[in-house]
């Protein structure tokens, strides 16, 4: 098979980046390991910042989420119980937009059939060849059958287990890491949110988040230590502890009910540099992770994506690969300032193991000056709601 732009990956950003591809009337294949259903099956976060809905737009998938996204001009941080409202609309002129990332996945998929392109899943034993040479060769085992499709350029948005950062030699790239010593226990249940906002804890207990999906369906989750398993975690003693971490008016609102899906995820801040090995593209998970406090995953995934079909754009109409050059550093322009708010707001809002009495008293003080000063509010709800492409 020959296409112009070979995919790996069918989550958010290899599905996005071919919808994008194919408005354009530029040819791409998307080659995934897992089946439709597996991949629509796992639960992340719901915080999509103008930009992305933007390119939502501009994808043409974006009816169900004007219609069902919930505008949130806000959110709650609360700590030593004080809370505080960071104003985003006030502060920036900007929203964010509540839409669970399976909602999206699903809306491109949908969009996806409904154009024709080639999306081959379940493919097994997925390998790039020539990546650094014109013709970049995928070739991987469907059905068992070996197969191989021959392409201009490899997007490489399969996420931070895939197969395409592992084939670019270890001399050609660096990582960039830390992480953090706890992780996230989420739960996902059929029941109304406590508040009309997401709200930020910050408690001696751990960090909690109150999230939603709809106004039928919430998201909460627990600081949790690195050692534990959800199995661990029955739903009475998730309530129990989601509780213990409330300020006793909001547990009192609280509306617990069975979990439909519940999961443990390690908190990391992992970014690949350059995005880019010849004629390979890194795109999403597959070039950078961050710890969800500040709900960038989905987001910078968007901003690749971005960046990444402009550049092919300008490459089929005019030749020029002077955008093709410059993604990686474009690209990780943003990334590392999402980084950066990623982290900060995970140290803002933690209790992390072994802190040493300076260290909490900077904590401490980080949030003091947060909820008096407006500059400092201003600073988080821009980076919240999204830095400029
Ligand atoms: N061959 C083909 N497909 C693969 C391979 C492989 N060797 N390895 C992984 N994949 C697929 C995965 O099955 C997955 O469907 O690549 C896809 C990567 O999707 P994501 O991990 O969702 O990454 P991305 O599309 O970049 O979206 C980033 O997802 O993980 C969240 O928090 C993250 O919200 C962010 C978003
Ligand atoms: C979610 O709703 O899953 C969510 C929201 C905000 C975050 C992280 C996750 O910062």
């Amino acid at each position: 098979m020959r296409t112009q732009v070979a995919i790996i990956g069918a989550g958010p950003a290899g599905l996005l980046l071919g919808q994008l591809l194919h408005r354009a009337n530029i040819d791409a294949v998307i080659v995934e390991r897992k089946s439709p259903g597996y991949v629509l099956g796992r639960i992340r976060a719901g915080v999509l910042e103008q930009g992305t809905v933007n390119l939502l737009h501009e994808a043409g998938v974006a009816s169900r989420l004007q219609s069902e996204g919930i505008v949130h001009e806000g959110a709650e941080i609360e700590s030593a119980g004080e809370r505080h409202r960071i104003d985003f609309k006030g502060l920036t002129g900007k929203t964010v937009t509540i839409y669970g990332q399976t909602e999206v996945t699903a809306d491109l998929m949908m969009a996806r059939e409904t154009s024709g392109a080639t999306t081959i899943y379940e493919a097994e034993d997925v390998r790039l060849h020539d990546i650094e040479l014109r013709s970049p060769r995928i070739s991987y085992v469907k059905d068992g059958i070996q197969e191989e499709i021959t392409c201009d350029f490899v997007a490489g948005c399969d996420g931070f287990h895939g197969v395409c950062r592992q084939s670019i030699p270890a001399e050609a790239w660096q990582a960039h890491e830390r992480i953090y010593p706890f992780g996230w226990l989420g739960l996902l249940v059929n029941k109304p949110p406590v508040d009309k906002e997401l709200i930020y804890i910050n408690h001696p207990r751990g960090f909690a988040l109150c999230s939603m999906r709809s106004p039928q369906r919430s998201r909460y989750y627990l600081q949790c230590t690195l050692a534990e398993r959800v199995e661990e975690w029955p739903d009475e003693r998730f309530w129990r502890e989601l509780s213990a971490r409330l300020n006793p008016t909001l547990a009192a609102q609280l509306q617990s009910g069975p979990s439909i899906e519940k999961s443990i995820a390690p908190l990391r801040s992992f970014v690949a540099e350059p995005l880019r090995f010849g004629n390979l593209f890194l795109a999403g998970d597959a070039a950078h992770i961050v710890p969800p406090t500040g709900a960038k995953g989905l987001n910078l995934a968007a901003s690749d994506v971005f960046y990444l079909w402009q550049a092919l754009r300008e490459h089929y109409r005019t030749g020029s690969n002077k955008a093709l050059d410059q993604y990686s550093s474009r690209a990780l322009a943003r990334v590392w300032k999402a980084e950066r708010f990623s982290w900060w707001m995970t140290h803002l809002l933690h209790r992390f193991p072994g802190a040493t009495t300076f260290e909490k008293k900077i904590q401490e003080a980080e949030l003091s000056y947060l909820f008096q000063s407006e500059a400092a509010q201003r600073g988080l709800a821009e980076n919240y709601v999204g830095l400029p492409y």
